[in-house]
């Protein structure tokens, strides 16, 4: 998927101002799919964000026997209905699915696949192939679902599931939802309570939609737990915009002189925004405004301005898993910074899409900006007075919000920046351009 080609990023003629949305929530888009293709009936869905992962998830649960009718609405959201498979379990595919670059799509394909008598080979992009999967087949394999080769960490990996699944309480080693959600999803299935510990709080959108497909669950501060068995059925899901979308532009309102702007219909899931808390500690004009629910969503909008005096600070551990896909672009605002900014205990990184430590300082270095690694720590020493040298030209290695984060340096900068593979934000955001774009006074 990934290419060389360059895109040039021009800086803003002028400041952000007016009222902006952001495409739907990409976590909630890929549970409302999944879990409506688990589910009996027909659900209803509007608000689904129309990008490369979701649809990765929208072509695997077809090819699992689901039948999928969303179409792009106006304002290039996709709504409409999945028939789910039900009782009758997922249709035996003829080939391998590919996930493409979609961690969330096979992670918790793994534990949807794990109840069922079938065998299905998963697979994903170069990318995908790179990442850990023996966090997830590791305690399904508990619960008794087969994977082939066993105890293999890369794609590609062959699933057997069992109607047989044993209920497990699980201490899962890091923070992860999607870890966390595989191993609810197959404990629908089993026969008793499985229940997930985890070591920090993950993002909880499972926990919150797996009621309204009628499955009972328990949660609490790092623990969430499904009695079994169960069965979804059919429901109706909105989602609402993703604060990880907003991030980048309230970031560039932040960062270019005399922006304002309001960003309507986000989530604030108190999992998701831990972005705005970080940058209230850093003095940034910010503000959020609860306005309602999606479901059991709550959501709302954030207010931004240009804040010319930001500081370092620290971000502690237990906060990462709250703000974990917006550490590159928050990596981005501390680079203006005054003072040091650690990000504490980000190992997590390392297995993103790309070694997205390692991409960050590389990124900051080109800029001229002070950041390290020391353990498994980030640290950056801000430049309140950064220029954009000339002639730059940042490598997104293939991932979306690296692209993104690299475009804002030239979109709020003050020289034209070259991004390699910015075509990669097609996988969470295809209009970023255009909605920062459609903000330039
Ligand atoms: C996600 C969970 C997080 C996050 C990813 C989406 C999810 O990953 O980084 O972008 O939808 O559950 P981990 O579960 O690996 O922490």
């Amino acid at each position: 998927m990934s290419s060389d080609a360059v895109q040039i990023i021009e800086p803003l003629s002028g400041p952000l101002s007016g009222t902006a949305t952001v495409p739907g929530d990409k976590s909630i888009s890929h549970r409302a799919v999944l879990f409506s293709a688990m589910a009996e009936g027909t659900s209803q869905l509007s608000g689904v964000l129309d990008s490369q992962d979701v649809r990765s998830s929208m072509s695997a649960v077809a090819q699992l026997g689901a039948k999928v009718n969303l179409s792009v609405q106006s304002d290039g959201s996709l709504a409409g209905t999945v028939e789910g498979w039900g009782a009758a379990g997922p249709a035996q595919p003829s080939a391998p699915i590919d996930c493409g670059n979609s961690g969330t799509t096979v992670r918790l394909l793994m534990g949807i696949l794990a109840p069922w008598p079938i065998t299905v080979t998963l697979d994903g992009d170069s990318s995908l192939r790179r990442r850990p999967m023996r966090r997830i087949t590791a305690p399904l394999m508990k619960m008794g679902a087969k994977f082939a080769p066993a105890g293999q960490e890369l794609l590609p990996i062959t699933e057997t599931g069992t109607p047989a699944l044993r209920a497990i309480t699980y201490d899962a080693p890091m923070a992860s939802a999607q870890l966390k959600t595989a191993v609810l999803l197959a404990g629908v299935f089993a026969e008793g309570t499985t229940t997930v510990n985890e070591p920090a709080p993950s993002r909880n959108h499972t926990e919150l939609m797996l009621p309204e497909f009628g499955v009972a669950t328990t949660a609490a501060t790092r623990t969430a737990s499904v009695t079994g068995p169960s069965a979804l059925e059919a429901s109706t899901v909105h989602v609402p915009g993703d604060p990880s979308s907003a991030a980048f532009l309230a970031a560039a309102a932040l960062l270019k002189p005399g922006s304002s702007i309001c960003i309507k219909n986000v989530s604030l899931n108190p999992a998701r925004i831990g972005f705005l808390r970080t940058l209230e500690r850093m003095g940034a004009n910010v503000e959020e405004r609860h306005e309602g629910q999606e479901g059991k969503e709550p959501n709302g909008s954030i207010t931004v301005s240009y804040t010319p005096h930001l500081r370092g600070c620290e971000i502690p551990a237990q906060h990462i898993a709250s703000l974990i896909d917006e550490i590159p672009v928050l990596a981005l605002v501390a680079a203006h910074a005054h003072g040091v900014t650690v990000f504490k205990e980000v190992g997590e990184l390392r297995v993103k899409e790309t070694d997205r430590l390692a991409a960050i300082i590389e990124g900051l270095e080109l800029l001229g900006v002070d950041a390290w690694e020391e353990g498994n720590n980030l640290l950056i020493e801000g430049n309140p007075q950064l220029q954009v040298p000339e002639g730059l030209v940042f490598d997104s290695h293939g991932d979306h919000r690296l692209a993104m984060t690299w475009a804002l340096a030239g979109l709020c900068g003050n020289q034209p920046v070259g991004v390699r593979d910015f075509g990669a934000v097609a996988v969470s955001y295809p209009r970023f351009l255009e909605d920062i774009e459609r903000l330039e006074r």
